[in-house]
């Protein structure tokens, strides 16, 4: 039975907070009809079926998954697609020698037979989506345990996946929990693993600003890369072949370059990883007091030894520049986002709200749950904790994660005494072309030292308190290991790859499993695995279930006080499934006395350039251009080149190189990153201050022109003026 309330001001606005604001969500495609109607209001001038159909060609034909994480667009009718910088950075990366620096110069095809195949990346395209809860829960019964469910889950979802997978070549099928398991989609994708590079702009151009402008505002970084989707004669996927031709796509965009003012509707379309719109105020509370300043403390550490070393030498820089930004952007990211849930007080409004959702609760089905789920938080927090630190310390010695892999090499040839050497020779080559010794001895003195002092007496791995017994602290314990191990001695370790009898393989492989590198890893891994990893699972699995009753009851709550159209407002958190969010161009304040305005150009660029400074060095060629003004149609009404635009659209990592649109559904950018002061929107969105980095497309195609010389691929493209 449901009490029924008098509902207090208080208590709405508390309710107010937890609902989607003003171009907070990231809706799913398939519903987006029920969204229609509110874009259309703010200036969108398609209809649903143009956004997602099953019965003709849409816009979600046009958009992939670009690789694991990223989103790209196709531009073409001849398979081309635009991602980012950033996500084709790896292909280019591979691609690139001392006699051909990609990375550096940039790389440009100039024809078809020069674009660069690329071995394990994939595209996919969205064929259809479905609710399937009814199949997935077919059999269910709620006296079932939640083991039984999940196997119950997992055998109606594998036979759906291999039904539906068998209606054409190349595809690829996910069930999909949304609201914590309340509801399961189906998505089918069609995976395309032939797709070559087309072109890339210089890192200084595509990477402009580096670790210093990410996450921020102003920004002027060109941040594209070009590549082309290939299929057999029949359009279908096939694997690399030279036969292979352009794949045709049912759906591409066409591109606006009338540029974008302030108030102009923005619409993105692509794959948001993970966001956590509806949990309790105890898992922010973890987050905010705990969790993302441990985890920045110890990355600000990591990432002063690396620079320090970087900055000594022209080489260290180099090989640490791809590691050293790969630490950074999370560490910078979560000091936004703390910053924004503090601005927001969302512990405090989230316990305002669950205030008023235990009071409606008594008498239903969902009364005490908040205090349950606050009940596991406590119990899961130092799990948590290890985990966090185990994550970021034991893992973050990369000499250790390499003897690991090695010796996970001896452990699979343990049957067969078939050593893969030749494996073994590849890991050590790629090792050691980026390994400096003294940062890693100094990150491990430094990560132990912290994990000595802020792990719980009674959750150290016993190794742990031995070895700091007997050395005294970590840096005599580093020392003493990074003297010892073969790891970081490239000759011993390739030794281990020449050719042998079995007899010195055993020898060999004793020598492994005995490395203080190895022994390091393997203890710490054993706590982990036995210690933490069970029992932290357990409890989430606890919390899983009672989010999927929190969820519902969410839902209810808000049915209860503002009608059924409250319903309207939840959106599913993301998991990497296609979604649509959209907003409008607009600056920002990010503090008191600063407004930021909603576009930057190449003035920006100019502004920012310096030869001594190895992120803004720009290209002698584009000073050059901008000394002539040689802008061809690419200048805006100033008479300057646009160059990136915010906007109040929802995304998070993986919206990476999703297409921006307008209202009449053509391209005007390229999505790449989020402001530093917004990044809490993974958690709680703040219609003031949140707001996506998009690269203008017109300097996509000013870079491809006046940089790349490629303006050949113009006449693939479709320009609407
Ligand atoms: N912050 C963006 C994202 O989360 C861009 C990261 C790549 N750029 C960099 N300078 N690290 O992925
Ligand atoms: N750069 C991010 C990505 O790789 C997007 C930024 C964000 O988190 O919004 O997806």
């Amino acid at each position: 039975m449901r009490k029924r309330l008098i509902i207090t001001v208080s208590l709405l606005t508390a309710f107010c907070a937890m609902t989607a604001r003003a171009d907070e969500g990231m809706w799913l495609p398939s519903l987006i009809g029920n969204r229609i109607a509110d874009m259309q209001e703010k200036g969108f001038r398609l209809n649903a079926e143009d956004i997602y159909s099953i019965n003709q060609a849409s816009l979600k034909d046009a958009v992939v998954l670009f690789g694991r994480g990223c989103t790209g667009e196709l531009v073409s009718p001849e398979g081309l697609l635009l991602t980012n910088h950033h996500c084709g950075y790896g292909q280019i990366q591979q691609h690139s020698s001392v006699e051909h620096d990609y990375l550096k110069d940039g790389f440009w095809a100039m024809s078809r037979e020069e674009e660069l195949p690329n071995k394990g990346l994939t595209v996919s395209f969205l064929e259809r989506m479905e609710d399937v809860t009814g199949i997935i829960l077919k059999g269910y019964s709620p006296e079932m345990s939640e083991s039984e469910r999940a196997g119950l889950v997992k055998q109606n979802s594998d036979a759906l996946i291999k039904e539906v997978t068998q209606e054409g070549k190349g595809l690829r099928a996910r069930v999909e929990a949304l609201y914590y398991g309340n509801q399961y989609f189906l998505f089918l994708y069609r995976e395309y693993p032939d797709v070559r590079l087309v072109g890339a702009p210089p890192s200084s151009i595509g990477k402009f600003g580096g670790d210093t402008d990410n996450w921020m505002w102003p920004r002027h970084t060109g941040d594209f890369s070009i590549f082309r989707i290939y299929a057999d004669s029949d359009n279908n996927p096939a694997p690399y072949s030279p036969d292979n031709v352009p794949y045709q796509p049912k759906k591409y965009f066409r591109i606006s370059t009338k540029g974008v003012q302030e108030g102009n509707f923005t619409f993105i379309y692509g794959f948001p990883g993970r966001t956590q719109e509806y949990i309790h105020s105890e898992g922010v509370r973890y987050i905010e007091e705990t969790g993302d300043p441990h985890k920045i403390a110890l990355r600000t550490k990591r990432l002063d030894i690396m620079s320090r070393h970087q900055a000594e030498s022209q080489k260290v820089r180099i090989q640490y520049s791809s590691k050293h930004a790969g630490v950074a952007n999370a560490w910078k990211k979560w000091q936004g986002e703390v910053k924004g849930i503090r601005k927001m007080k969302t512990v405090q409004t989230k316990k305002e709200y669950e205030k008023g959702f235990s009071k409606w609760a008594v008498g239903t089905e969902y009364e005490g749950l908040t205090d349950r789920i606050a009940q596991i938080y406590g119990q899961l927090e130092p799990y948590t904790f290890a985990t966090d630190y185990y994550g970021e310390t034991i893992r973050a010695v990369e000499a250790a994660a390499f003897a690991s892999s090695i010796a996970k090499l001896y452990k699979e040839a343990d049957d067969s005494l078939s050593f893969d050497s030749r494996k073994a020779c590849d890991l050590s080559e790629s090792f050691f072309k980026d390994y400096h010794l003294p940062i890693d001895k100094e990150i491990f003195a430094a990560m132990i030292q912290e994990f000595d002092r802020n792990m719980p007496e009674a959750f150290k791995p016993k190794y742990h308190s031995e070895m700091m017994q007997k050395y005294g602290n970590a840096k005599a314990w580093a020392e003493d290991l990074f003297a010892a191990t073969m790891f970081t001695d490239r000759a011993a370790v390739e030794a281990l790859s020449v050719a042998k009898d079995q007899e010195s393989i055993g020898t060999d492989r004793d020598k492994v499993m005995n490395d203080p590198a190895v022994v390091f890893f393997n203890e710490y891994y054993n706590w982990y695995s036995k210690d933490i990893r069970p029992e932290a699972a357990r409890l989430n699995q606890e919390l899983q279930l009672a989010y999927r009753d929190y969820m519902r009851g969410q839902m209810e709550y808000a049915e209860a006080i503002n009608g059924p159209k409250a319903l309207e407002t939840f959106y599913p958190d993301a998991n990497l499934t296609l979604r649509v969010a959209y907003g409008h161009i607009k600056g920002y304040s990010p503090a008191d006395g600063v407004y930021y305005t909603p576009s930057s150009t190449i003035k920006g660029i100019m502004e920012k350039d310096n030869p001594e400074i190895f992120d803004y060095n720009i290209p002698q060629r584009l000073r050059d251009i901008y000394a002539t003004k040689d802008y061809g149609r690419w200048a805006d009404a100033s008479g300057e080149v646009p160059v990136c635009f915010i906007a109040t659209n929802h995304t998070t990592g993986g919206n990476s190189g999703s297409p921006v649109i307008n209202a009449d559904g053509d391209l005007i950018g390229l999505n790449f990153d989020r402001v530093w002061e917004g990044t809490m929107s993974d958690i709680v969105f703040d219609p003031e201050i949140c707001r996506n980095i998009s690269l203008d497309v017109r300097y996509v195609l000013f870079t491809i022109e006046k940089i790349g010389g490629a303006s050949y691929l113009f006449d693939e493209m479709t320009f609407t003026e």
